[in-house]
């Protein structure tokens, strides 16, 4: 069986083929994305997507954990990296070192990702010299929405300077690789070219080093709301509605279960579902 894709192998993919990258959250969807990416993050995300929260703010360092724990058992060739979520790695190094290593402790990834450019710079060298490999993310960092006041395209005129200067101190901190999520095309095409480290990313450019998609998103699972950027490869939400439908309308018939579906003998006259 082939070993496991590491973070200097992540790093080693800068300019090359494309690192693909998905989301999951539960161990039948770790088996479904495994054999097809490099990198299966369990985003913070999951708060909004399974858990029903009106932002990631409400995430915590042991629903992280959890859904750490079940994907780690789905998932046997990607990458495993796990988000820190807010208040768990802000107050400095120390704060985000003790719970980095508990999140890998505990579910056993191989690597973390926290938001954050120039502010956290001090913290993913903190964390990288002592065996935590960071997963850097910049731009649009959902965390600081309230901070943003919306979830706004990052980097147009003037800003631009802010989010590349961002994406150059967590490649020089140390980082592995860089989320770089909802910012303007030419701003992600300059920070891919200029920094050392693969950009993956989200709403950024086709020009980054890899690509990332929410799987509820890009499976049509999370209908909320639908981000320019999110492409939907399928329609699942829409199947699985038509499936609790077809369920509901046989069982109010009596045409489920049918015969196959009992034990024992069914008397043809008062077969429930007569073909
Ligand atoms: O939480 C998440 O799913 C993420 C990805 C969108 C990069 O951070
Ligand atoms: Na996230």
């Amino acid at each position: 069986e082939a070993r496991a894709i590491t973070p200097p192998d992540i790093a080693a993919r800068k300019g090359g083929t494309p690192i693909v990258s998905l989301t999951a959250y539960t161990t039948p969807v770790a088996k479904l994305v495994d054999p097809h990416c490099e990198v299966v993050l369990v985003g913070d995300s999951v708060g909004m997507v399974m858990h029903g929260l009106p932002s990631t703010l409400g995430v915590t360092l042991d629903m992280m954990i959890m859904h750490g724990q079940a994907v780690r058992r789905g998932v046997e060739r990607a990458l495993l990296v796990i988000d820190m979520p807010f208040g768990t790695y802000e107050e400095g190094p120390e704060q985000a070192f003790r719970n980095a290593a508990r999140v890998m402790a505990e579910t056993g990834c191989g690597a973390v990702k926290l938001e954050g450019g120039e502010a956290m710079a001090e913290t993913i060298r903190f964390l990288t010299a002592r065996g935590v490999p960071v997963m850097a993310h910049v731009g649009l960092t959902p965390q600081a929405v309230n901070a943003f006041g919306g979830y706004k395209v990052q980097g147009r005129g003037a800003d631009a300077e802010r989010v590349y200067r961002d994406a150059v101190a967590v490649a020089e901190a140390g980082a592995f690789s860089v989320v770089l999520e909802k910012m303007t095309d030419p701003l992600a095409r300059r920070i891919t070219e200029e920094i050392a480290i693969p950009t993956i990313g989200i709403g950024a450019s086709a020009s980054c080093d890899g690509q990332v998609l929410v799987i509820d998103d890009m499976l049509g699972m999370f209908t909320d709301f639908r981000p320019k950027f999110v492409k939907r490869y399928a329609e699942l939400g829409q199947v699985a509605g038509e499936a609790i439908e077809a369920f509901a309308r046989e069982v109010r018939e009596r045409r489920f279960p049918a015969a196959e579906h009992v034990f024992g003998d069914v008397p043809k006259a008062v077969d429930p579902a007569p073909r």
